[in-house]
């Protein structure tokens, strides 16, 4: 039986069980790099603060590298009996070189360490998930560029409304998604915060110096209170907020690529490396992808829930409890990541039928609000022409014909201003030209937006 490094005021062995419930190496020996960076840096600053020798330091960083190698080759011995990656890799450091090994954790407790390595293994996450957003950006920017003069309706209630460009759509996620990669991007500034130095929870007696430990992993921050560097997951929360918030835009893309593919839109086809097929249904072809992004974005927020309820309640400072942050984390940074990986694989690959889309914009009144404005430019007040559009709409839908079909002299007995340039302003095209107000679907406005968004992640047009 392998004894524990904390076994010293121990004389009967933990029940199995226990063992099995207690242990974390299962899920947390993926923090082995992150754990090995910051025993280094912890060696190297005891060295410099002379609480250990230089040759002892070397010693040890030099070890961790052979162990980094044999975890890496996949000849490193998990022992269950280790409970976790950090008491798995300082045994090993000490069987490799004895004394000088059992003084790495000088003024150090696996709380501070833990803490760190969460931090680290996230802060790494946050940069790849960054990478991944600006990615699918591109795809979203280079989807709108190909299809660029598209025009779909527009919906508010999941009824048509007005019609829009498709690239104006498009570049509605686009703004979701730079949101995402401002707040991933801010929020690192409290992840990248060493709380090596808190030791258990008040400090430590040996004159340390956190700021060194801290540079080594680039970290340009270090904690103020030790009581709160040892129990604070809230960097974790916010990550995990992060990430459902991502979740909840790819699934709303997600569902609007669903409706689209369905036959009653036929908007898009989901290209043959999304799609899946029926086992017994042979004319299918199922969205899967988007659907699992849906299905996903549910325990994404549940990982969520997850550590805010680990954490609701929990007294200073830190309590076991708080090694159930590690699952649901790691678990969520997975799943979003791969989420919006594929989000943008889908995208790249879509195909789009601007000709489905443009049978949709029949017969729906969609332009009725730009009769309405037409009859504003001719001075009756916006409520009236309302109506007017209203009846004449109405009128319109019994005669089994479109606002632009109907005669001057049937339009005008509901309105009586219009006049023979009405007509200029119901078809589909002008109606999208006209809006062009800030942040509108007129095709000026939208070149300009794709143009600044094209700029921003330095993609050519
Ligand atoms: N495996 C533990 C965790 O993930 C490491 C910290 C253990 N600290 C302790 N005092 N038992 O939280």
């Amino acid at each position: 039986m392998a004894k524990k490094p904390w076994g010293g005021r121990f004389e009967g062995e933990t029940e199995k069980q226990v063992e099995q419930f207690s242990q974390s190496l299962d899920f947390d020996r993926r923090l082995y790099k992150q754990d090995i960076a910051g025993s280094q840096a912890h060696a190297r600053m005891l060295a410099r603060q002379g609480i250990i020798t230089e040759a002892e330091a070397d010693r040890i960083v030099r070890a961790l590298e052979e162990i980094r190698r044999e975890i890496e080759a996949g000849e490193f011995i998990y022992a269950p009996a280790m409970e976790d990656i950090h008491m798995a890799i300082e045994a090993r450091l000490i069987s490799k070189i004895g004394d000088a090994g059992r003084k790495l954790h000088t003024a150090r407790s696996r709380n501070d360490q833990v803490a760190l390595d969460v931090r680290l293994y996230l802060a790494e996450a946050v940069e790849t998930l960054v990478a991944r957003l600006t990615e699918l950006r591109r795809a979203g920017a280079r989807l709108a560029r190909k299809h660029l003069g598209v025009i779909m309706p527009g919906y508010t209630h999941l009824q048509r409304a007005q019609p829009v460009l498709f690239a104006h759509h498009l570049l509605a996620y686009d703004e979701m998604w730079r949101r995402d990669i401002m707040r991933l991007q801010e929020s690192l500034a409290r992840i990248k915060v060493s709380p090596l130095g808190a030791a258990a929870l008040a400090g430590t007696t040996f004159p340390i110096d956190p700021k060194f430990t801290a540079e080594q992993l680039d970290f340009p921050e270090i904690f103020r209170n030790s009581l709160d560097a040892v129990s604070d997951r809230d960097f974790a929360v916010e990550f995990l907020a992060h990430a459902a918030l991502i979740m909840a835009h790819l699934s709303r893309l997600s569902e609007e690529l669903i409706i689209w593919s369905s036959s009653e839109f036929g908007f898009v086809v989901i290209p043959d490396g999304y799609a899946t097929g029926s086992s017994i249904m042979p004319q299918k072809r199922n969205p899967d992808v988007p659907e699992l992004i849906r299905g996903k974005c549910g325990r994404v927020a549940g990982s969520l829930m997850s550590l805010l309820m680990t954490l609701k309640g929990l007294p200073l400072t830190y309590n076991r409890d708080l090694q159930e942050d590690k699952e649901p984390l790691f678990d969520a940074a997975d799943t979003v990541t791969a989420s919006v990986e594929l989000m943008a694989g889908l995208l790249e690959a879509l195909e789009v039928r601007p000709e489905k889309m443009a049978a949709t914009l029949k017969g729906g009144f969609l332009t009725a609000t730009d009769m309405a404005d037409y009859l504003v430019t001719k001075g009756v007040p916006f409520r009236t022409a309302h109506e007017q559009v209203g009846a004449a709409v109405r009128y319109a839908e019994g005669q089994g014909k479109e606002l632009g079909e109907l005669s001057l002299e049937e339009v005008q007995k509901f309105a009586p201003t219009a006049a023979p340039d009405l007509f200029e302003w119901l078809t589909i095209e002008a109606s999208v030209a006209r809006r062009k107000s800030p942040g509108g679907t007129a095709p000026e406005r939208v070149v300009e937006a794709l143009a600044r968004v094209e700029k921003e992640l330095e993609i050519s047009g």
